[in-house]
């Protein structure tokens, strides 16, 4: 194996060298995934965070006495009308997160929105508004697609982007992993959860992988799975392939809460000149590329948790600064959500193929398709 003459910088990128010169950073939702993945990151990175507003003004407390945020606001409109906050990051769960993104972008604020963007398709047509209000403003909206900057997937990226293996034939993703905890949880009330929710780190990704192709067919079943405990309401199993115009297609399977410790996520982005194999999560990380009698291993910088959080971040911050759209902007990322809702249409018919009406996989700074529709449930 050779080393590569030059490897794409995978990392995280933040503006400036000063954090102090960033722009400001309001979190609003101070739960687990603020605590362990958010803040961590900010403080590794230099994200400068300048305050923090909470639902449950006790958790808001610890978090800034964890991470030394200066204030701490009784509600969220106090956070929006600080003139400190530049950018807000909503670290909430979905119930109510398009009213968060459109108060912020009434007050002028970037936003960072976790994921999923939206569950509720019936909520795309508000999206579309709340985003040319925002593009009327200059004000960016960015969803937390961290899982775009775990290492290996970020490098992947960045390497199709650049030719590395000719034009992308396939993409391939096994989740050989146990699941988080899901019985008894919120997530376990959303139907089609994994189609809808959990996945949405792998659909995405997916749909960075097959950029500049156009989605002609989604088709994806979700099942109980043997062991399966009974208060598990939601299916542990689920397959998902998408089809593009060019034949293109990538497979997405969870078999279920796999019993292993030493597992990852391995996935293939098969190309017409080369291979790139790789693995995310469980310490798996690696990424290889195979072109002609070459194979080069990588050696990867940093992990999902939680530099991935501070790749989203820096992305924005870049793009504020910059004057310009990030990568993973709402309206990029709104075709994650419609290639997830078309996998829910499916498993709801029983598998049978979506066929989405123009779902154009545009790369970042493309104009995005057409407005998406309530359902995509025009099955075959
Ligand atoms: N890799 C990832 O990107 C990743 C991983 C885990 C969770 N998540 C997502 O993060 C989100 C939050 O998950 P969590 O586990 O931290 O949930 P959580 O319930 O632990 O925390 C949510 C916090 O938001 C606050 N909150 C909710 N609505 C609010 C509102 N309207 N105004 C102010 N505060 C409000 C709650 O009080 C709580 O502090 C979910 O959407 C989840 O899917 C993402």
């Amino acid at each position: 194996m050779t080393a590569p003459a030059a490897v794409p910088d995978h990392r995280p990128q933040l503006p400036g060298r000063d954090p102090a010169d960033r722009p400001g950073v309001g979190v609003v939702g101070a739960g687990a995934i603020a605590r362990t993945a958010h803040l961590p990151a900010y403080a590794a990175w230099g994200v400068p965070v300048v305050a923090v507003a909470s639902r449950t003004p006790a958790h808001a407390h610890d978090l800034a006495g964890r991470f030394a945020i200066p204030t701490v606001h009784d509600d969220v409109a106090s956070l929006l009308a600080d003139p400190r906050v530049d950018v807000v990051d909503l670290a909430t769960g979905p119930a109510g997160r398009l009213d968060l993104i459109e108060a912020a972008v009434a007050a002028g604020k970037h936003v960072l929105a976790q994921k999923p963007l939206l569950v509720d398709p019936a909520e795309l047509p508000r999206l579309e508004r709340v985003l040319a209000v925002a593009a009327g403003r200059g004000v960016r909206v960015a969803v937390n697609q961290n899982g775009r900057w775990a290492p290996a997937w970020r490098l992947a990226t960045l390497l199709v982007r650049d030719g590395a293996i000719g034009d992308v034939v396939g993409v391939t993703h096994l989740h050989d992993k146990p699941l988080p905890p899901l019985a008894g949880t919120p997530f376990d009330d959303v139907p089609h959860m994994l189609l809808t929710d959990y996945l949405v780190h792998w659909l995405d990704i997916t749909r960075c992988w097959l950029e500049g192709t156009r989605v002609t067919t989604v088709a994806a079943s979700d099942a109980r799975v043997p062991g399966q405990p009974d208060d598990a309401r939601n299916p542990w199993g689920a397959t998902v392939h998408v089809g593009c115009d060019t034949g293109a297609s990538a497979s997405l399977r969870v078999v279920g809460d796999a019993r292993t410790r030493t597992g990852g996520c391995p996935f293939w982005v098969h190309g017409t000149q080369g291979t790139l194999r790789g693995s995310v999560l469980l310490g798996s990380d690696a990424l290889e590329l195979e072109r002609g009698t070459t194979r080069t291993r990588y050696a990867l910088d940093g992990q999902w948790f939680t530099d991935g959080f501070a790749g989203t971040m820096g992305e924005l911050l870049s793009a504020v600064t910059d004057g310009r759209e990030p990568e993973h902007s709402a309206a990029h990322v709104s075709a994650t959500v419609r290639l997830g809702l078309a996998a829910r249409d499916s498993a709801e018919a029983g598998g049978a193929p979506v066929h989405p009406d123009g779902l154009v996989l545009t790369r970042p700074g493309e104009p995005a398709g057409r407005t998406p529709v309530p359902s995509e449930a025009a099955t075959a």
